[in-house]
């Protein structure tokens, strides 16, 4: 089943069947005011934040799916049949493939397609003679939403329509107190109607919000603020009672619930378009309003008549065009699949931005809750997008940095808008987690590697509870952390959990997850070391190393590396055992961390095929467990087997396949891996993976579940940016290095070449990689124009092209072999 395509020309995903298996969502706005909205025009938005300061309601998890929304009803007034811009709530008989009418038994068909854009979402309609298109969008830099639609009629005579908006306002800032707190939440609110605008207050307990609703381009017949006014009781939004009446009943919200609800009458002749917009923002309509946290909004009224015209709403679409054109423009790629192109160039990227932008804080799964930076997650969230927005990595990896304690553990969650280093407080050892402050050498190592900013190594920061360091020395106390912190067999304690949140060995049972996070991170610290004259630092690092070799030889099993052990022997990840004998993460990483024999890596990647992988990527654990593990805790267990961590197919320990095979050289199974979760891959097959085929999702059913195959949890995962580290860096090939560029393609057999164009330190450089003889791995020459770079002396795989070599404009010519 296919609903949709791809139109990588205008940057856009085109549903062209809305009734898609799951909802297919999208991301509006910026970190300042942003929201979702769904393939029905279902979702919310919010102001800073998803989890505290909420501007539309949204009821998750509700029945039908997707609602509220922002919708736009559309009547015919001549006979009363309404719809909706968008397919749903309405829900018309959606006009089939072969373009009908009329159903079967005669009842006329609405066709609908939403073109999701970046930062954007189109929602296009016919229905009996009227066309319509309503485009949503948060402009550049400000605090309100757009809702612009152009309704046409088509028909050979005159019709009269009429137009409502709806939207459900939030009454509290705090989502939960809005949703859940009712014996309060429904008595703060007020809204009122004045001079074409509604404006909504609410005074609670921790701010005080107002917001304005508005409309240009028609005027206004009706309005209802009151959500149970406009809608009737015991009626849904499929059928709101102002709706099929043809008219608002003038509702003044005091308490309860309140909503946005404007209604014009548009008359058209036959071929008359007339767009009206409406806008949603923060503040009042007629007095700036401060947010008491260093922002003053103008007044709504001013804001409409600035930016309420047709040529406003298409420059300000056209701004933020343009803005997402420069986000993805410092990497974009020409590959033989064409699929790894329409996701590295434009969806994939862009999802990137997204899990940076709101971590796991705001999607139809994450409500809300996880409000702040979960540090692991945030960390390796930065990978991905570095290249592209480096100053604003900066600025987070400088505060994730400042989320790290003086003993080297990090703060689980790092909250932006209260964190105050050197006054949090110290987790007590059983609250951290074993693996966050591990990935710290990798993206740092990753920021000064992209921007040569060697200095930052050197900055001085605070720690969360006391005293401060330079980055280089938060590196090293991550690591120092680990060493302090191992157990009987010399691995890593767990803690509460490493990488796997369901995975608890305790303050006594070992990770060797976190042992090999660990082994890399010293390996990284040791590089940068070496490469910024720190040689006692080096020397250490190698020497932390070369200590834990034993360690890492003790773990291997067999066949593969142990997941843990706790203090009683219990290992986890042995073939010994029934369940759980094989785990994914230890051993991907033990060929990540490149700190074992190559022997070891291959034989521990090899047992991942055979046991692990599938046709819809490989599972993170089998077999999965049913049984407890004594002296391990395994809240897995709380998943049905095949599902999440249980032995379901885990999407981000999925990316980690793909740089493994990398680093190993073995570029079909990287290629196979990498398009074994590919979202694009189920373009034509949504019924099986059901989610968005333009984003990547935390996890999909594996083998063990019964729904095999079904992909849930999209958005905001660290699959975004482990799987773009991997294809890019990995089987592209192309990783910054302090000296230079290095490219090291990765290639599937019969691949004879690739492009790339790619910002590396400010200079835009096209990278042509042609593989006469259709190698893996292996770079003959790089010219630059017509000079040949000097690769001799680089003992490493592929070419380090140095950057005194490059300019900007420059054609690097890479021939592998
Ligand atoms: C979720 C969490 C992440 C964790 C992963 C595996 O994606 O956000 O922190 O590493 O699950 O348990």
């Amino acid at each position: 089943m296919q609903y949709g395509h791809f139109d990588d020309e205008a940057r856009e995903y085109v549903i062209t069947r809305p009734d898609t298996p799951r909802s297919w969502s999208n991301y509006l706005g910026s970190r300042l005011y942003g929201g979702i909205i769904t393939q029905g025009a279902g979702g919310y938005s919010f102001y800073k934040s998803g989890g505290t300061g909420r501007v539309l309601r949204f009821r998750f998890n509700g029945v039908p799916q997707d609602e509220p929304g922002r919708f736009l009803y559309l009547r015919d007034d001549a006979d009363g049949d309404f719809w909706s811009a968008s397919w749903q709530p309405v829900g018309k008989p959606l006009r089939g493939r072969d373009g009908d009418d009329v159903t079967a038994d005669g009842r006329p068909t609405q066709a609908s397609a939403v073109r999701h854009g970046l930062g954007y979402s189109i929602f296009e309609s016919e229905y009996r003679g009227i066309r319509s298109e309503a485009t949503f969008f948060v402009p550049k830099d400000q605090a309100f939403e757009y809702w612009s639609i152009k309704v046409t009629n088509n028909g050979p005579t005159a019709r009269q329509v009429s137009l409502f908006s709806y939207a459900e306002l939030a009454n509290e800032w705090n989502y939960r107190q809005d949703l859940e707190n009712l014996q309060y939440s429904q008595y703060v609110v007020v809204a009122k109607y004045a001079d074409g605008m509604i404006s909504r207050k609410n005074s609670t307990r921790t701010a005080f919000s107002e917001l304005w609703f508005g409309q240009a381009g028609a005027d206004v017949e009706s309005f209802d603020t009151d959500r149970d006014v406009f809608l009737g009781s015991y009626r849904t939004q499929s059928a709101p009672f102002a709706v099929e009446r043809g008219r608002c009943s003038g509702s003044e919200t005091v308490g309860d619930n309140s909503c946005a609800s404007l209604h014009s009458v548009l008359n058209l002749a036959p071929g008359e378009t007339r767009q009206v917009i409406f806008m949603l923002g923060m503040g009042s309509p007629d007095a700036p309003w401060d947010d008491r946290d260093g922002i003053i909004h103008r007044p709504g009224r001013e804001i409409i008549a600035e930016f309420g015209t047709p040529s406003r709403v298409d420059a300000e679409l056209a701004a933020i065009r343009e803005e997402w054109r420069d986000f993805l423009a410092p990497l974009q790629v020409a590959t033989p699949d064409g699929e790894m192109n329409s996701m590295i160039n434009v969806w994939h990227a862009y999802q990137t931005h997204m899990t940076f932008n709101w971590s796991r804080g705001v999607s139809l799964i994450e409500a809300g809750d996880r409000d702040g930076l979960g540090y692991r997650d945030t960390v390796q969230d930065m990978l991905a997008v570095t290249h592209a927005i480096p100053e604003a990595v900066r600025e987070r990896l400088s505060l994730i940095l400042t989320g790290q304690t003086a003993e080297g553990g990090a703060m689980p969650l790092v909250k932006p808008l209260t964190h105050n280093p050197g006054h949090e407080e110290t987790p007590s050892l059983e609250k951290y987690r074993s693996d966050d402050p591990l990935w710290l050498p990798i993206t740092v190592a990753n920021f000064v590697y992209e921007t040569g900013d060697v200095s930052y190594l050197d900055v001085e920061l605070p720690y969360a509870d006391h005293g401060s360091a330079t980055v280089f020395e938060h590196l090293r106390q991550a690591i120092q952390f680990s060493l302090d912190h191992r157990g009987n067999n010399g691995l890593v304690q767990g803690l509460q959990a490493d990488w796997n949140d369901c995975i608890q060995f305790g303050t006594t049972g070992e990770s060797m997850f976190s042992t090999f996070l660990m082994a890399n991170g010293a390996r990284v610290v040791a590089e940068l070391a070496e490469q910024t004259g720190r040689d006692e630092d080096a020397a250490w690092a190698r020497a932390v190393l070369e200590e834990l070799q034993p360690v890492l030889e003790g773990a291997w099993d067999g066949g593969w590396y142990i997941r843990g052990i706790s203090a009683t022997g219990a290992k986890l990840g042995s073939d010994a055992l029934d369940e759980g004998k094989i785990y994914l993460e230890p051993n991907v990483w033990a060929a990540i961390s490149q700190t074992v024999p190559e022997e070891r890596a291959i034989g521990a990647m090899d047992s991942v095929q055979r046991r692990l992988a599938t046709e819809h990527g490989v599972a993170l654990c089998a077999p999965a467990h049913t049984k407890e593990v004594p002296g391990v805790g395994l809240s897995l267990l709380v998943f049905p087997v095949g599902h999440k961590e249980n032995g379901g197919i885990f999407c981000h320990a999925n990316s980690w396949t793909i740089v493994a095979e990398g680093i190993l050289g073995r570029g079909d199974r990287a290629y196979d891996y990498y398009r074994s979760y590919l979202p694009a891959r189920y373009n034509d097959s949504a019924e099986i993976h059901q989610v968005e085929p333009y984003v990547y999702c935390q996890f999909t059913h594996g083998p063990e579940s019964p729904r095999f195959g079904q992909a849930r949890n999209p958005w905001l995962t660290g699959t975004a940016s482990w799987s773009y580290v991997g294809v890019t860096q990995y089987i592209l090939g192309i990783r910054p290095e302090l000296d230079g560029l290095r490219i090291d393609p990765c290639l599937p057999e019969g691949w004879d070449g690739f492009q790339v164009e790619r910002v590396f330190r400010g200079m835009s450089l096209t990278i042509n990689v042609v593989n006469p003889l259709g190698v893996a791995t292996g770079v003959q020459s790089v010219m630059i124009g017509k000079h040949e770079v000097d690769l001799a002396g680089d003992s490493r795989r592929g070419a380090l092209v140095p950057v005194e070599a490059l300019s900007d404009g420059a054609v690097l010519t890479v021939t592998m072999g």
